[in-house]
């Protein structure tokens, strides 16, 4: 079988080997299609591949088409959002994730960019510290539990949001149970977000929200951007110039935010939570092993659309 490796953003080298081993030991070929700038080569690359490998890569119609023998797709990470699940559906060809394979990376980024805000991106001010402050995790799946066990270790004061998460599963993890959004944003210094982009969450997050965070309050998009509601985010800053947003990824509006409200936002400049060789690497690798199971005996224990 033949397994395309495509990436947009590549890999760290020994994810892209380990992910080799695994695919030519199973008897299989491996194809890289890493950096491309133009989406006419992975139309290309894909017509005779028989397992797709991706990141945020996205997989819409015009790639499915371009792609008669495809069997299964992995998406090498958690959101799954950039890939159009109805068409592969259609076509019966099984779409899987890596849950959990790049949470800490996230997590760990979250903070990073937590401490950069609170002390003033570093721009010789005095800032503040996390210790003792109130931490409202949005979401708590596999990287908001990772986000909580640092915050514990930086004494933060921590709560969470989930529907789908028993109030059992947060308590153990030292975590108070919150039942409602606002209640979520009006308790606490720093939000972090890490809801999936769905069409019940897109522009979710807007001036509503936001206003009821405290004076001096700081919110953390590491999910994506789509959820936030970019103009009303605009709008909220200009209102409340006590407040700061940072996120993983530009907003559509970043130019404009970064040059009406300076260091009070910060944006990288791609995708970085899940940039890290260990990241990469596990969630590479077990990539590699669902399309070796699924060629194997048909089993495909993460697949997101049955
Ligand atoms: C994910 O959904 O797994 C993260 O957002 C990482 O995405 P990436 O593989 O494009 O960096």
């Amino acid at each position: 079988m033949k397994v395309l490796l495509a990436t947009e953003k590549p890999f760290a080298a020994a994810a892209v080997n380990g992910i080799r081993q695994i695919i030519e030991d199973a008897g299989h070929t491996l194809v890289l299609l890493e950096k491309y700038t133009d989406r006419n080569q992975l139309v290309t690359a894909v017509n005779d591949a028989n397992a797709l490998i991706v990141r945020s890569d996205i997989i819409d119609t015009n790639i499915i088409k371009a792609a008669p023998e495809l069997q299964i797709v992995v998406r090498a990470g958690a959101g799954y959002d950039n890939i159009d699940l109805e068409t592969t559906r259609e076509r019966n060809i099984i779409v899987e994730n890596t849950p959990g394979q790049n949470s800490n990376a996230v997590a760990e980024l979250v903070f990073g960019m937590a401490v950069m805000a609170v002390r003033n991106m570093y721009d010789g001010t005095s800032g503040t510290e996390l210790k003792g402050k109130r931490l409202g995790i949005h979401a708590f799946g596999q990287v908001g539990r990772n986000v909580a066990r640092i915050a514990k270790g930086f004494g933060m004061d921590v709560s969470a949001l989930d529907p789908f998460c028993p109030d059992e599963v947060m308590i153990q993890a030292g975590v108070k149970p919150v039942h409602s959004v606002e209640e979520l944003y009006t308790n606490n210094d720093v939000v972090s977000l890490h809801i999936p982009a769905t069409a019940e969450t897109r522009g979710s997050v807007g001036a509503r929200l936001i206003n009821l965070m405290p004076k001096g309050a700081l919110l953390i998009n590491t999910a994506r951007k789509e959820v936030i509601n970019e103009p009303e985010l605009e709008e909220i800053l200009a209102e409340r110039p006590d407040l700061k947003y940072v996120a993983d990824i530009k907003p559509g509006n970043a130019e404009t935010l970064v040059e009406k409200f300076g260091s009070r936002v910060f944006f990288t400049p791609k995708k970085m939570g899940a940039q890290t060789a260990e990241a990469n690497i596990n969630a590479g690798l077990a990539a590699a092993r669902l399309i070796v199971q699924y060629f194997n005996d048909g089993s495909a224990p993460h697949q997101v659309n049955r």
